[in-house]
């Protein structure tokens, strides 16, 4: 049954394997598999309802906004559920938004939850999933918390593969920069795809880095899971940053917290970083080195903002 008006939050994930190219066609299928822990407290807040007018409408942060990527969205709903009617949406973010900290992923999640409750299609989780997918590729991943791996099909989709409660590491978010990144994801991937020597390396050796990291998850080894997330990452910024022409996201203080997470693991102390696509550097550790960590990370210049948080992020909704 539809209902008049709901209100959805969906949290931010971080790939540990990460996707970055797209294949061919429409619905951002992505190239690669790729996998995720879901933020618990980076998080969008989504209110959604029809609108009076035969006109789409979108507020974000309080200001009314002409978002291009949302209206196609809209248009997508209506043809592929066989809809008329128009939508009035209300968004905020409780964190900086389009500046790699995958505010695009929280925000089509909750979008696709939104949709899903207030039309009541029923979908399924991976149906669900599909569809905040054709929103922004890495949304997929956020419509669940916890451990999430998309699987590539027709229509890929994410699933869980361990909920939050059963490895509840800590996660730290360096906020470098509170700017905007220069280039967004999507023209990113497909310079990257076009132009860098390293892209068919980074696609072929995928499967692998996913079975290491299913398998690091599965046993909760931390150790390997540090490894292979921080080579996935690397691997993906060398690929970024040979393109023509090169991109680079990081800046000094991106750096140096690579720098210190390497010192705090050679010193005994569990700890790995991870970087998308832009400066801002998300540390992991288990939650009994979160101290030492934060102590660590706080020594370092031009850190914006620091955000503490979980692996968690189960969406919530509530409709009337
Ligand atoms: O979903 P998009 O188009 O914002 O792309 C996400 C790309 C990365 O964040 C760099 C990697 C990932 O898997 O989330």
């Amino acid at each position: 049954m539809s209902k008049t008006r709901v209100t959805t939050t969906a949290a931010a994930n971080i790939a540990l394997v990460k996707y970055w190219g797209k294949r061919d066609g429409p619905g951002n299928q992505p190239a690669t598999p790729s996998l995720s822990i879901g933020l618990d407290d980076l998080r969008t807040t989504t209110n959604l309802q029809f609108a009076e007018r035969d006109k789409d409408q979108v507020e974000f942060e309080g200001s009314e906004k002409a978002d291009r990527r949302i209206v196609s969205f809209f248009d997508l709903i209506r043809d592929q559920f066989n809809i008329e009617q128009h939508f009035r949406v209300a968004t905020q973010n409780n964190f900086p938004t389009g500046a790699g900290l995958a505010s695009s992923a929280s925000g089509f999640a909750a979008l696709a939850i939104a949709i899903n409750e207030l039309i009541g299609l029923n979908l399924s989780e991976s149906q669900l999933s599909s569809l905040a997918m054709q929103g922004s590729g890495s949304a997929s991943r956020s419509v669940a918390g916890g451990y999430m791996e998309v699987v590539l099909a027709k229509q890929s989709y994410a699933r869980s593969i361990l909920p939050a409660r059963r490895w509840p590491l800590s996660v730290f978010v360096a906020v470098t920069s509170e700017n905007q990144k220069a280039i967004g994801s999507t023209e990113a991937m497909q310079l990257t795809a076009r132009t860098s020597p390293h892209y068919q390396d980074w696609v072929s050796s995928h499967e692998s880095d996913m079975s290491d990291a299913r398998d690091a998850i599965e046993r909760r080894d931390f150790t390997k899971l540090a490894d292979i997330s921080e080579q996935n990452c690397l691997k993906m910024h060398a690929a970024i940053m040979t393109s023509t022409p090169p991109i680079l996201y990081w800046n000094a203080a991106t750096i140096e917290l690579m720098g210190i997470t390497r010192e705090l693991r050679n010193g005994g102390v569990p700890a790995f970083f991870t970087i998308d696509a832009g400066p801002q550097v998300k540390i992991i550790c288990p939650p009994d080195s979160a101290d030492k960590v934060k102590g660590a990370i706080e020594t370092i210049n031009g850190i914006k903002q620091l955000i503490e948080t979980r692996v968690g992020g189960d969406p919530t909704i509530e409709s009337e």
